[in-house]
């Protein structure tokens, strides 16, 4: 079944086409889990629990070990993020220089309150973590997966403007 279903979508695996062509590329075993897993929230910004389910039946393995891996994994999210992943840094280095400032500017800006985490627009994503090994440009901040160091308030919302703008610019 494996085989005939990488083949041949019919009904629902319909729906799961670009899965199919990632699973191809990284290959069908249980061994490639996890870059499958990382192509696949690269895809959708995070990992549908249909998806998993659906992974789980082409590897012929679990569904339980394929949630295993997904949670167990801090990359790997179980809820929709947003377009885009900011960091903000909570370690000493960055916690002793005031980063309590800067997560309250950007929830803020993005008008995140409470548990929130993503923005209502599900344009952006906060994310508070530990040290991401930049301490001597503390306080440090990651936007897609770029480091962005001695960041003030003032400085992460001139950054918002940025990305904004280039999004604006990338819709024309
Ligand atoms: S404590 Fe923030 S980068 Fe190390």
């Amino acid at each position: 079944m494996t085989q005939a279903v990488l083949d041949r979508p019919t009904g629902q695996e319909r729906s799961f086409v670009r899965v199919q062509e990632i699973i191809q590329e990284c290959g069908a075993s249980e061994s490639a889990l996890i870059p499958i897993l990382q192509r696949i929230q690269d895809e959708y910004r995070y990992l549908p629990e249909e998806i998993l389910s659906y992974v789980a039946t082409v590897l012929d393995i679990s569904p339980a070990t394929v949630c295993g891996v997904a949670t167990f994994y801090a990359q790997f999210s179980l809820v929709p993020k947003g377009k885009h992943v900011v960091r903000v840094c909570d370690g000493t280095a960055c916690h002793v220089r005031d980063n309590r400032a800067l997560i309250e500017s950007v929830r803020k800006r993005l008008k995140i309150t409470g548990k929130q985490i993503t923005s209502d627009d599900n344009m952006y994503t906060l994310e508070i973590v530990n040290c991401i090994g930049a301490c001597a440009l503390a306080p440090a901040v990651v936007v897609d997966e770029q480091v962005h160091g001695q960041m003030t308030g003032e400085k992460i919302l001139k950054l918002f403007n940025q990305i904004d703008a280039k999004d604006k610019e990338a819709e024309k």
